[in-house]
């Protein structure tokens, strides 16, 4: 049986997601937009990480208090448009290694196709989150987490998208059911040319101003 996916109901990640989609939002604001959001989505994806007691010495008294423990985590983009949400991510996990992969989606087929990938060394010890804005057909964070798996990750590996289609959302979940999946907001549906309705039209070229 497959995780069911957490889709985000704040107000602020709602509100943000709306500047996000307008057409007239440049690439300087896009990209701050899109990390905050991934600064506030880190928030919830982060909500079940273990702690531990330790004893401290506030100025008033020793005390006991929670401190993060368990496994290291790892941020792994996928290029281009993931790299948009790591510094949000890093924010709240400056600690957090960070892994590339890096995709494109084929314009006629659109399948993806790899180009590139460098993961940290002890990335199989780590937790892994992989990010990317868009989950369209799904088939780009379906190949990414296949080649985590190829270098024995298994264990903890999420994935957070800022938009989700349905479709991509099904495939992924099928194809990797163990994986839980964050979503900022899901949409309608795919058009033909494989883009989410309403969506926010191509990330990767709204951040980084390609046209
Ligand atoms: C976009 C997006 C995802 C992918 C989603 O990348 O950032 O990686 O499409 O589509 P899918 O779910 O159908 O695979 P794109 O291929 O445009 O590459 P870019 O980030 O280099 O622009
Ligand atoms: N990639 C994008 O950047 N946007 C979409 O709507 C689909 C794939």
């Amino acid at each position: 049986m497959s995780t069911k996916p957490f889709i985000m109901d704040h107000p602020l990640i709602k509100h943000k997601i709306t500047l996000l989609r307008d057409k007239n939002t440049g690439s300087k604001e896009f990209r701050e937009l899109i990390n905050e959001i991934a600064m506030l989505m880190c928030y919830e994806a982060t909500r079940d990480m273990p702690t531990k007691e330790v004893e401290i010495e506030t100025p008033i008294c020793i005390a006991k208090a929670s401190v993060i423990s368990g496994r290291k985590v790892a941020f792994v983009p996928i290029l281009r448009a993931g790299l948009g949400m790591v510094d949000g991510m890093l924010e709240l996990v400056p600690a957090a290694k960070i892994g590339h992969i890096g995709m494109y989606r084929d314009p006629a087929t659109h399948e993806p196709v790899e180009y590139y990938c460098k993961l940290p060394a002890d990335i199989q010890e780590r937790d892994i989150i992989v990010l990317d804005p868009m989950l369209a057909t799904g088939g780009s964070a379906i190949d990414a987490i296949n080649q985590l798996k190829k270098h024995n990750c298994s264990t903890n590996i999420k994935f957070m998208c800022i938009i989700a289609a349905p479709e991509g959302l099904k495939a992924l979940s099928d194809a990797h059911p163990e994986v839980q999946i964050y979503c900022g907001a899901l949409d309608d549906h795919l058009n033909e040319n494989k883009y989410i309705v309403p969506g926010l039209g191509d990330a990767g070229d709204r951040i980084f101003g390609t046209k």
